[in-house]
């Protein structure tokens, strides 16, 4: 499970845009940024591009460490206990990184020794995954050129291969057609019904709405509101999770406006 509190980060800007002599002012991609994710459930993370959905995921998978707040993922610090909580968590990055010299095979496996798999059991475990993602067809061929699903697929399969406890995937129908969309939902919601938790960030209403148990609005970097559907829809008085987004976010714009003038 993931317990994420008052998540902060902010990056200096490209240097050539900060002007001679003058301070850049810092991008604040997360500024406060609180959710839950429950083992067993799906959680969506919910946002237009730049909202910092991106920037959260990789703050709780230790890959740039926040400025200010504190998350917990299964019992460990994703400050202080960066090892364990890579040992929990399965990720899969908007962009899969995948190394296009390697088979899919040889990436999957590279990662599960990575892991810290020995070599019989990452065998079997990548064979597993081949055929439970159906990806025998482009097993056993280099990754360069291949197509933005067969990309997913292997991105999928090494966020899995080391039977992770909690799985972040970050915008993963990106690029997906339909039956591999349908496919990936299927993959999801067994993983929830055997006790994983998982998390995956999405700007597209219908995705969030048809898969999530859970759902955490981000716009500008603050999480606007957090609750099942049905509760989102109840407190922002709408029938539709667009519309819902579109009450949540302006509650959160005005609450900020009302700050300022105070
Ligand atoms: N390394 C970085 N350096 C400078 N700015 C950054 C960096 N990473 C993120 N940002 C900025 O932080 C903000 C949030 O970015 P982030 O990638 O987290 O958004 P996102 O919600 O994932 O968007 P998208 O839906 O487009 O993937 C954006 O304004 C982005 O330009
Ligand atoms: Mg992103």
């Amino acid at each position: 499970m993931i317990i994420a509190r008052q998540l902060r980060k902010s990056f200096k800007p490209a240097s050539r845009l900060s002007g001679k002599g003058k301070r850049a002012k810092r991008i604040v991609a997360v500024d406060d940024v609180s959710f839950d994710a429950a083992d067993g459930s799906i959680t969506g993370l919910l946002g237009p591009n730049g909202a910092g959905k991106s920037t959260t995921l990789r703050m709780l998978a230790t890959l740039v460490s926040p400025e200010h707040g504190h998350a917990i993922i299964d019992g460990f610090d994703v400050q202080h206990d960066v090892l364990e909580v890579r040992q929990h968590l399965g990720f899969m990055p908007h962009n899969a990184g995948i190394y296009p010299r390697l088979t899919s095979r040889e990436n999957i496996h590279y990662y599960a020794r990575l892991c810290g798999l020995d070599n019989r059991q990452s065998q079997q475990r990548v064979g597993e995954l081949i055929e439970q993602l159906s990806m025998s067809d482009f097993a056993d061929r280099r990754t360069a050129g291949f197509s933005q699903g067969q990309k997913t697929k292997v991105a999928l399969a090494r966020a899995l291969v080391h039977q992770p406890q909690t799985i972040m995937l970050d915008e993963p129908t990106n690029g997906l057609d339909v039956m591999a969309t349908r496919g990936l939902r299927d993959i999801i919601r067994t993983l929830a019904a055997n006790g994983h938790c998982i998390v995956f960030s999405s700007h597209i209403m219908q995705e969030v709405a048809a898969l999530c148990d859970h759902i955490a609005i981000i716009s500008n970097g603050v999480i606007a509101m957090e609750d099942t559907l049905q509760g989102i829809l109840q407190r922002t008085a709408q029938t539709d999770l667009e519309d819902a987004f579109v009450v949540a976010t302006r509650s959160l714009q005005d609450n900020a406006l009302d700050t300022n003038r105070s």
